[in-house]
């Protein structure tokens, strides 16, 4: 069976995979190329096709600003399946935009360093791979150098995400309050997601609203940081943007080490890790929830809920031993019930979580892959296994699908997953995690 979803996975992302060397997530909901997207995906490729996962990597990192800065999304083709597209995002307003690609003008978690070292891990041939890495490796470090110049307004080695789709948690409930302060127009606009999957499973329109607001304000000033950390409605310290972060900077000083050189530059990852690591566990932790929290930068407050974002900082070797117990206790106690599949992305306890919504309660393969690491590196093995058996139960069942029901009893004979089908990041992280 296990080999049947291998040849399935692969299949997937075969099929995902476009000739200009980039894949989409999936066919209809999605017809681009998304940055962290493609990072998992290059992971799953690198077990049995690393040319494509090199592809895949040097495709994103062509479409790289003049300053750095990596956008969310790579408008490689026009289509009008998809909305918001290029003439809405206008990147081409930022004076150091790409010229060549088309993009939005925000960006998501930063996972390419630790992507390229999987990459490296994973290959037969090192040397091949070790020569790609060279090639292209201070692409990804120039993107962090962007981060801590541009993103980090008060200089704490945090980084902020100025709109909900660079968290990559689109519609959590996490920014509810924060819709709260805003007072958005209606638009005018014509959903396209909704004509690819139920609504139910999606975004409201009103939260549409306040997405293109905020992109609305960035625009007016050109897409400038400093306007941005000035005006934007939305400013948030998220802990899985700075987690994937926070990994990606180790995984640069070990790429970096095996190079040989570059000491000026591992000098410098070593101060950025220092200094994150440290306000991340006195400004996110929330020893009283027993959590790491996001923190509201715009309006000056913790944002005081738990989500499988909570439990990240365990990938990047964040929290001390005694933190690691508390939230892996935390996470056992609100997501870990005999009746769920780990992991929810919203706590199932609170009023918020809507277990058939987007990211206000599914499971996601991305965020398992990444709590599963983390729990292993702690020596939580037990807790590991049941996030891998989990994930295999729901994708045996359901398909490679873009995000699943936490509820057991939700999965009986023929149940389907939700969003997308055949999902590029849900096979690409199956083959790593059978792999592992
Ligand atoms: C979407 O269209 O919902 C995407 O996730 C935005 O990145």
């Amino acid at each position: 069976m296990k080999k049947d979803l291998v040849i399935e996975a692969q299949n997937v992302l075969d099929g995902n995979f476009q000739e200009k060397g980039y894949s989409i997530p999936c066919k209809g909901l999605y017809p681009f190329q998304w940055k962290w997207d493609s990072g998992f995906i290059a992971i799953g490729f690198a077990h049995y096709d690393m040319e494509k996962a090199k592809r895949e990597m040097k495709t994103l990192l062509d479409a790289q600003w003049g300053n750095g800065f990596i956008p969310h999304i790579v408008f490689h083709v026009e289509t009008d399946s998809y909305f918001p597209g290029r003439d809405f995002h206008l990147s081409k307003l930022h004076p150091e935009s790409n010229d060549a690609y088309p993009s939005t003008g925000m960006t998501q978690p930063p996972v390419l360093g630790f992507t390229l070292e999987k990459m490296y891990q994973i290959a037969t041939d090192k040397k091949d791979v070790l020569d790609f890495i060279k090639d292209n490796i201070d692409k990804v470090y120039e993107n962090h150098q962007y981060f801590y110049k541009n993103r980090d307004p008060q200089n704490e080695g945090l980084v902020y995400i100025y709109h909900n789709w660079e968290s990559g948690t689109d519609n959590s409930p996490l920014w509810d309050d924060i819709w709260d302060t805003m007072n958005p127009p209606s638009y005018t606009f014509e959903r396209r997601d909704t004509t690819h999957v139920d609504a139910s499973q999606r975004p409201s329109n009103r939260e549409y609203d306040h997405y293109l607001h905020i992109i609305e304000i960035a625009k007016e000033h050109n897409y400038d940081d400093k306007k941005i950390a000035e005006l934007s409605p939305f400013l948030v310290q998220d802990p899985l943007f700075n987690t994937m972060l926070i990994k990606s900077n180790e995984a640069l000083i070990d790429l970096y080490k095996i190079i040989g050189g570059n000491e000026d530059k591992i000098k410098q990852l070593e101060q950025w890790q220092a200094k994150s690591k440290a306000s991340f566990n006195t400004k996110l932790y929330d020893a009283e929830l027993g959590a790491y929290i996001h923190y509201d930068l715009r309006n000056e407050k913790p944002i005081r809920f738990v989500s499988s974002s909570s439990f990240t900082p365990l990938f990047a070797g964040i929290p001390s031993k005694e933190q690691a117990a508390t939230i892996i206790q935390t996470m056992m106690t609100k997501f870990g019930g005999d009746d769920m599949y780990l992991c929810a992305s919203f706590d199932p306890t609170n009023e918020r979580f809507n277990p058939k919504k987007y990211w206000r309660g599914p499971v996601w393969i991305n965020l398992n892959w990444i709590l599963y690491n983390g729990l292993k590196d702690y020596g939580y093995d037990d807790i590991a296994a049941r996030v891998k058996s989990d994930t295999m139960e729901l994708i045996t069942k359901a398909g490679f699908y873009e995000y699943f029901d936490p509820r057991k009893s939700e999965h009986t004979e023929g149940s389907k997953g939700y969003g997308g089908a055949n999902f590029s990041w849900s096979a690409a992280l199956f083959l790593d995690m059978l792999d592992n």
